[in-house]
Formats: structure tokens, C-alpha cells, sequence
């Protein structure tokens, strides 16, 4: 196909004239091939995939049931702009209930369209050409690629088992830190599922006031706390004059569809962010909004899905460690990530974290997420689909006996 007039035209951001050319296949692409591959030629053996990374269930009866008849009324068609005083009340309600962190809804609270969104937007808050944003790594890119749009430079903070997956704040140089604008940071951490600690952000409040950056703690899975009560970055002396917590309605409610969540913290940031988003979109269906207000004003939901993926993490943690991963109940998320196997007894060896999931797919009809940015690790993820706990159970015997016919190394 000759090229359009236009490929000239592309933006250097996207790739410039080189924009769709690439011959380079994404992780999760490739996940995608070798699933279809192994189904197309062992189609009696099924797959086993701990690689989705979205809830398994539908919404609450009572969410779609709010959303069912807000859905035919007429008040609720129009634009939503920067969303309807009703969630943000919500959101105030269960901020000061879950957290004990009292927020002013009219000010300190703003919807959006999935935490997704604002992580895209809130670079555009900050960042000039030349600006920095501090991230970890492995992590969640929207926030990077969002920075490096507006010509700024994004800086890696390595999580590993050295430092327990908290970032080395002290390791950052003076260099670094005098253009940092930014902080993104996510706990309980995808994929690590390591949980912050009430010292680890206080340290970060203190390293935000001392080099004069902003602080965005994306709390997406922040309802799967498995130690201890979830944690809020808001609930730490002085979190709120130094940034704001992105939070999601997509994991802890099973509502990932439904494109829900919040931004709050300090005022300032919060209508900065309003302002940026006010050019962006134009708000949330309003059913949706109701819907999801109802949502959090119901504690017994996050409860349930914590709970469940609780449970499914644990069986999780005895089958793999029988067969050598060194691995633990995670402090949050759906997700285990362990160190990944070198290779197989009289098999072959894996240099990667992507060889050896290709190996366990390709071989074994067992879907992983590889992950090689800070070591090798198998990201498995515990949303598969499992009508009941005897469903849950028959699938962890089925990897069972998958894993038995190999011989693991580490
Ligand atoms: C760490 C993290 N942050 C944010 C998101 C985005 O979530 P949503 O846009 O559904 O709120 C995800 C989704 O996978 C995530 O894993």
C-alpha cells in the first residue's frame, strides 16, 4: 500500500513519517497471537489464563439497577461537564468513611472518565518542555507517555525485592529533581501488588515539599488492601498540600466498563485538573455518575470483591509454591508477581520473563504477563472466570497438573 499524503505529517510524538511502519510487537500483542495460537491447535486443552487484567464479574444487581432507571430519565441526558455535585458528595462520604479524610466536595473533588483519563490529563498540569515526572518501574505508562507528548522527560524509579518495591526517593539525583514537576505513584502497586505504608508516605511528603514537586498517587486497586485496612495517601499529615489521589470505581466495584472514577486533594490542583479535563471532555453519562454514587455508598461491595480475590490470591500462592516460585499473598491488587522461572529440568532455559511465558503459553496453555523492566517476573493475574469456590478449586487443580509435568528452575 503506498503511503497517504499525509504520512509526512504525523506527529514526531506518534512516530513522525515512520508512524505505522514499526515492526515491533507489544507484550501484550503477542500474549494475544500465542493465545489464539495454542487455541487453534490444542483445542481440547483448555487455557488457563491468569493474564486478563479485569475484573471477572459484572457490577452489583443494585449499581445496574440504579443505572436501569436512571438510564430513561430526561434530566439526565445532557452534558455532564465537570459532573454532578451528587458523586462528588458520594465520593466525600466515602472518603471520610473508609479513610477518615475529610474532603470538601465542591472543591476538592473531581469525577473522570476512568482513572485512566486523568493520569493521561494531569501531565498537562504541570509539564512544560524540559520538565521532569518521576515514575517507577514496572508501572502503570499513561502518565509517561502523557508527559513525554508535552516535550517533558520521565525519570524511572526501579521497584524491586531489594527495596521491597518502594522507590529509592534518596537515589534520586539533584539533577533530576531540580526539573522534577511530578510524582506518579501507585499503591497497591500494579503489577508488584506491594502496599504503601503510612512511613513510606510520609516520607514522600516530605520529598515533595523539599524539591517542590507535585504528588499524583494513583489508587486504582486501593479497595484489594489485603494488610490491614486500605490506606489512603490523603490520610498522611500533609499528603493534601502536596498532591491529590486519581481513584477508580473499575476494580474494587467490578464496574472497569463503566469508565468511573475521581481525582482529590488540594484544591488548586484538583480545578487545575477540572480545567484541563473541561477541554478535554465534556463529563460522565450522568446515569452513570448516579450509579456510581450509589456504588460507594455501599460499603458491602469492595468488601465482597476484596474478599474474593483474597481468597483466590491464596490458593493461588500454595499451588505456585509447590512447584518452586517464590511467592506470597501480595499486600493488594488481583495480581501475584513472582520471580520467574530460568528455565526447565531437560528443557529449555528462559533469558527472559517473556520466554518463559511464551514457553508456559506456547506448551502449557497457561497465560502469564512476562515483565523484564526491574528483573524477571510472571505477573498472574487472579480474574479468571470462575462461576463459584468449586470452580475456583477445579482450575487451580488443572494448573496443578499442568505444572507437574514440568520441572521448573529458578
Ligand atoms: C495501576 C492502574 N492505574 C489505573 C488504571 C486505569 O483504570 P481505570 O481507567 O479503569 O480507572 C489501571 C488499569 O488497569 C491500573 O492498573
Amino acid at each position: 500500500m503506498s503511503d497517504p499524503y499525509f504520512q509526512q505529517l504525523f506527529a514526531r510524538r506518534i512516530g513522525g513519517a515512520g508512524y505505522g511502519k514499526g515492526t515491533e510487537i507489544y507484550k501484550f500483542e503477542k500474549i494475544k497471537r500465542a493465545k489464539r495460537k495454542v487455541l487453534a491447535e490444542y483445542p481440547a486443552r483448555p487455557l488457563i489464563d491468569f493474564g486478563i487484567g479485569e475484573n471477572d464479574e459484572m457490577a452489583p444487581r443494585a449499581v445496574r439497577q440504579v443505572m436501569a432507571s436512571e438510564i430513561g430519565l430526561p434530566e439526565n441526558r445532557g452534558y455532564a461537564d465537570n459532573g454532578i455535585a451528587g458523586f462528588k458528595e458520594a465520593v466525600a462520604r466515602f472518603m471520610d468513611r473508609e479513610f477518615d479524610v475529610t474532603l470538601d466536595p465542591a472543591t476538592e473533588v473531581n469525577h473522570c472518565i476512568g482513572s485512566k483519563t486523568a493520569l493521561a490529563m494531569l501531565p498537562a498540569v504541570l509539564i512544560d518542555p524540559g520538565d521532569v515526572t518521576l515514575m517507577t518501574i514496572p508501572g502503570y505508562p499513561v502518565a509517561g507517555t502523557h508527559t513525554k507528548y508535552y516535550g517533558g522527560e520521565v525519570y524511572q524509579m526501579p521497584l524491586t525485592a531489594e527495596n521491597d518495591f518502594l522507590p529509592e526517593l534518596d537515589s534520586v539525583p539533584a539533577e533530576v529533581r531540580r526539573r522534577a514537576k511530578l510524582m506518579v505513584l501507585n499503591y497497591p502497586n500494579s503489577p508488584t501488588g506491594k502496599v504503601a505504608t503510612r512511613d513510606f508516605y510520609a516520607r514522600v511528603v516530605e520529598f515533595a515539599r523539599q524539591n517542590q514537586v507535585v504528588v499524583a498517587q494513583d489508587a486504582a486497586h486501593v479497595m484489594l488492601s489485603y494488610e490491614g485496612p486500605p490506606l489512603s495517601f490523603l490520610q498522611v499529615p500533609g499528603a493534601r498540600e502536596v498532591g491529590v489521589e486519581i481513584h477508580s470505581l473499575s476494580k474494587g466495584w467490578n464496574m472497569i466498563g463503566w469508565r468511573m472514577g475521581w481525582v482529590c486533594g488540594h484544591e488548586r490542583l484538583v480545578q487545575a485538573f477540572a480545567d484541563v479535563k473541561d477541554n478535554c471532555d465534556s463529563g460522565q453519562f450522568i446515569a452513570i455518575q448516579k450509579a456510581a454514587a450509589a456504588a460507594l455508598d455501599d460499603p458491602d461491595v469492595p468488601r465482597r470483591t476484596r474478599q474474593k480475590y483474597h481468597r483466590r490470591l491464596k490458593k493461588l500462592v500454595a499451588v505456585l509454591s509447590g512447584f518452586g516460585f517464590d511467592c506470597r499473598v501480595p499486600g493488594g491488587s488481583y495480581f501475584l508477581y513472582a520471580p520467574s522461572p530460568k528455565g526447565v529440568a531437560g528443557g529449555p532455559s528462559f533469558d527472559s520473563a517473556e520466554a518463559a511465558a511464551h514457553y508456559l503459553i506456547s506448551e502449557h496453555s497457561v497465560c502469564t504477563v512476562p515483565w523484564d523492566d526491574a528483573g524477571a517476573y510472571l505477573r498472574f493475574s487472579v480474574t479468571y472466570e470462575a462461576a463459584d469456590e468449586a470452580a475456583e478449586d477445579d482450575l487451580m487443580a488443572e494448573t496443578e497438573s499442568r505444572l507437574k509435568k514440568i520441572q521448573l528452575a529458578f
